[in-house]
């Protein structure tokens, strides 16, 4: 008997560690995505090749001024800046700097995360600076569309381990490798909350996905090794081979029926590219 009533709490503490939102926490979660995402589409517009990070950062604090609302990376576990900003071989978490300054043919992922009504709306672009070379559009389609297969993955019923195969099954294949030391995450009220998201699974396996779960899908995907390594700053993470790496993240909601994407531009909550950014050649791009 104490033993079924001990496992019975083990499982549903477990269960519990992943909120599900109510409709009002619900409808500030779409507040904050839906300013995130204008904030990313909005310092998008404005990168040039001559840029430094720390321009892009100065962005970021005017945005954040304006609308009365709170950069969620300033200070956060010591972090010094408000958005990150992480070019060529960063995989994530670079730090705005006045001494890197963009180049023709870079790339650079933006990652804003604000805070609104208390609750966060977090969402990442890589961007091209300039023109890139072929390889370098392909990396970022690969990345773009990889991100998007994962989100479509995502409904009631699912699993976590859905999205990550969407993923795998999407980089690999073209030789590319999906980063596992960094996760997406449940976001509410916390930048960060259960689940842990990971990029890479089975089907059929992990967490059952149910309405109401609020989480990131985030994917960072390398061109060589998938191995990460921190420099001295303690937050900037590159790739061990020093190969290129690239990021898109959106926030999203499980619905009743499927899911809804909240760092986008339409009411709907169908996906659109993270900052209204399309890498060149992306297929089905307006455009393209
Ligand atoms: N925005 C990042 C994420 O997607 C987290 C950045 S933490 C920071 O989870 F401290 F570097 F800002
Ligand atoms: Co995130
Ligand atoms: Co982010």
């Amino acid at each position: 008997m104490r033993c079924v009533i001990l496992l019975a709490m083990l499982v549903s503490s477990r269960a519990n560690a992943v909120q599900i939102k109510n409709e009002s926490n619900l409808e500030a979660m779409r507040r904050a995505g839906r300013l995130a995402s204008e904030c990313l589409a909005w310092i998008v517009e404005q990168v040039e090749p001559g840029m430094t990070t720390l321009d892009i950062d100065d962005l970021q604090m005017g945005f954040a001024r304006d609308r009365g609302v709170k950069p969620a990376p300033l200070g956060y576990r010591g972090f010094p800046r408000s958005i990150c900003t992480s070019v060529n071989e960063v995989i994530c978490h670079g730090i705005p700097d006045r001494n890197v300054t963009l180049r023709e043919g870079d790339i650079v992922g933006i990652d804003v995360t604000l805070i609104v009504e208390g609750f966060h709306g977090d969402t990442a672009a890589t961007i091209a600076v300039g023109q890139v070379s072929e390889e370098v559009a392909h990396l970022l389609c690969v990345t773009l569309q990889a991100q998007r297969r994962g989100v479509e993955a995502v409904r009631p019923g699912a699993r976590l381990g859905d999205i990550g195969a969407a993923i795998q099954s999407t980089v690999e294949p073209e030789g590319f490798s999906v980063v596992r030391d960094f996760v997406g995450h449940g976001i509410g009220r916390r930048f960060h909350e259960d689940p842990q998201v990971p990029h890479y699974g089975e089907s059929g396996r992990g967490l059952r996905l149910r309405p109401g779960m609020t989480f990131t899908v985030e994917p960072m995907i390398n061109v060589g090794v998938p191995d990460v390594e921190i420099l001295e700053d303690g937050w900037t993470a590159v790739t061990g081979d020093r190969q290129l790496s690239a990021q898109y993240e959106h926030t999203l909601e499980v619905t009743a029926d499927g899911v809804r994407i909240l760092t986008v531009q339409n009411d709907a909550g169908d996906w659109e590219p993270p900052g209204g950014w399309w890498p060149p050649g992306f297929p089905g791009a307006p455009g393209a």
